[in-house]
C-alpha cells in the first residue's frame, strides 16, 4: 500500500486531508510519513517523556527514545531535572544505553569522557595541552516539569506557548501532589500500529463498550448531547447527570477547579483538562469504583472527587484520581509499531500489600490497554489493506477530529517553513 505515497507527495497528501473523515492510508503505513511524524511533530512539539517519580533522587535518570533521537532525563545535584542529548561529545558515542538506572557521573563506554548529572564535561583523558572540556559538555535538551510530570522538546525553539499550557493545568493538577508520588507498576505495551491510531483511540469512546471492565466506573458519555444518548445508555446517562451534579458540589465546596478548559487544535501545545465523576463509588479506577490505596495521593478530604482527565498533543493521556493517577506516553518505534507506556503513581509512603493490593490497582487500566492495543491492531490490519478508504467521523469522535486537525495543522507548518 505504498503506491500512492510514491505518486503522491506528503505535501499534496496533507493540502487534500477531507475535515470529518480519517486520514488516507499513506498516513499510517509509509514510512515516508513515520519520518515526517518524527521530525515535524515529536521533534517540534513539546511531548510527555517521564514523571519525577521515576528520578526521584540525584542521579537517577531515564532515556527517552523517539527515533533516532535519545535523550538523558536525569535529577541533577541541585534536585532539578534536566536533559540532555544521549550522544558522547568525543565521537558520539550513545552514552547511557539502559532504559533507566541511577549514576554518580555520565559516563561514556567507548573512551571514558565523564560528564557531570549537569552535563559538563568533567574528565577526558590524555587530550593536547589547552584542551578546554566547557567546550564539551553534553548537549541540553529544553526540558520542563510541571506539577511532577516531565515535558521535552528536541527543537532549539520550542513551542512558546508552553508556558501558558503550564499556567492552566498546574490549579487541576497541583492537588494531586504528582511530585510526591512513587511508582507503583509502569508497563510497556508494544501496540502494532501506527502512533496516530494510538492516539485517535484514546480520543473516543465510541468503541468502549469493548471495554466492560472500564465502563463500570468510567461514564463513556462525555461527547454526547442529552438528546443523542443511545437508548441502551439512558440509565447510565441519568446515574452520569446525578453524579455530575453532586461531584461538581463537592469541587466547588474544596475549591478545586472542574471546568472543562480545551485547546486541542490551533495551539502546538493543545491540550483538554476536566475533572468529572466516576461511576459505581465515583472514588477511583476499579472494579467497584472504590479507592485502591489507602493512603490518598491528592490532597483530598475524601475519595469520592471523582478523577481528573488531561489530553494533551501529541503523546499523551492522564488520569489523576484521589488515591491514584495514571500516565499514558505514546512513542512511535516504526511505521506500524507504537509503545505505549501506562505508569500508576501512588503515594510516596503508601505501602504494597498494606495500603494497596497492585494488581486491584492496576487492573482496569491495563486490560483496557490490552483491548485498546487490540482494536488499532485491526485498525492499523486494514488501513493497510488496498480497499481502505477513509471513513466519517461520527460526532461522538469530535476529539479524534480534534487530534487529526491538529496534527496536520503541524505537518502543515512545518511543510510550509522547512526544518
Ligand atoms: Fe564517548 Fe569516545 S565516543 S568517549
Ligand atoms: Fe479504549
Amino acid at each position: 500500500m505504498t503506491t500512492t505515497a510514491l505518486v503522491t507527495p506528503a505535501a499534496e497528501l496533507v493540502a487534500r486531508r477531507v475535515p470529518g473523515r480519517s486520514l488516507e492510508a499513506p498516513f499510517y503505513v509509509g514510512e515516508e510519513f513515520f519520518a515526517l511524524d518524527i521530525e515535524a511533530v515529536f521533534a517540534r512539539s513539546w511531548i510527555f517523556a517521564a514523571t519525577e517519580a521515576e528520578v526521584p533522587e540525584p542521579g537517577d535518570y531515564v532515556t527517552v527514545t523517539v527515533g533516532p533521537y535519545s535523550v538523558i532525563v536525569v535529577r541533577d545535584d541541585d534536585e532539578e531535572v534536566r536533559a540532555f542529548h544521549n550522544v558522547c561529545r568525543h565521537r558520539g558515542a550513545r552514552i547511557l544505553n539502559e532504559p533507566r538506572g541511577s549514576v554518580g557521573t555520565i559516563v561514556c563506554g567507548y573512551h571514558h569522557w565523564t560528564y557531570g548529572v549537569d552535563g559538563r564535561l568533567l574528565h577526558a583523558a590524555s587530550q593536547e595541552p589547552g584542551f578546554d572540556p566547557t567546550c564539551f559538555g553534553l548537549r541540553t535538551v529544553q526540558v520542563r516539569a510541571v506539577a511532577g510530570l516531565v515535558f521535552l522538546c528536541l527543537a532549539d525553539r520550542p513551542p512558546a506557548d508552553f508556558d501558558d499550557f503550564a499556567a492552566q493545568v498546574t490549579p487541576y493538577l497541583a492537588p494531586h501532589r504528582l511530585r510526591h508520588a512513587k511508582v507503583a507498576r509502569q508497563v510497556d505495551l508494544i501496540e502494532h500500529a501506527n502512533w496516530k491510531l494510538t492516539m485517535e483511540n484514546n480520543r473516543e469512546c465510541y468503541h468502549c463498550a469493548g471495554h466492560p471492565e472500564l465502563q463500570r466506573c468510567y461514564f463513556p458519555l462525555y461527547n454526547f448531547a442529552e438528546g443523542d444518548v443511545p437508548p441502551a445508555l439512558r440509565p447510565t446517562y441519568e446515574r452520569f447527570l446525578q453524579a455530575d451534579a453532586a461531584a461538581r458540589a463537592a469541587f466547588e465546596s474544596l475549591g478545586l477547579p472542574y471546568a472543562a478548559v480545551e485547546d486541542l487544535v490551533e495551539r502546538p501545545t493543545g491540550f483538554r483538562v476536566e475533572r468529572e465523576p466516576l461511576d459505581l463509588a465515583g472514588e477511583s479506577f476499579t472494579e467497584d469504583g472504590k479507592a485502591a490505596v489507602r493512603r490518598l495521593l491528592a490532597d483530598f478530604p475524601t475519595a469520592r472527587l471523582g478523577h481528573l482527565g488531561l489530553h494533551l498533543q501529541p503523546n499523551a493521556w492522564f488520569h489523576c484520581a484521589a488515591d491514584h493517577a495514571v500516565t499514558f506516553s505514546v512513542i512511535p518505534l516504526a511505521a506500524d509499531r507504537t509503545l505505549v507506556r501506562t505508569t500508576w503513581l501512588v503515594h510516596a509512603d503508601a505501602e504494597e500489600g498494606v495500603d494497596y493490593d497492585l494488581d486491584a490497582l492496576t487492573n482496569v487500566w491495563e486490560v483496557t490497554n490490552e483491548q485498546d492495543a487490540v482494536f488499532v491492531a485491526r485498525a492499523q490490519a486494514g488501513i493497510g489493506d488496498p480497499a481502505y478508504v477513509p471513513g466519517p467521523y461520527s460526532p461522538t469522535e469530535s476529539q479524534v477530529e480534534d487530534f487529526v486537525r491538529w496534527y496536520i495543522n503541524r505537518l502543515s507548518a512545518y511543510l510550509q517553513e522547512g526544518p
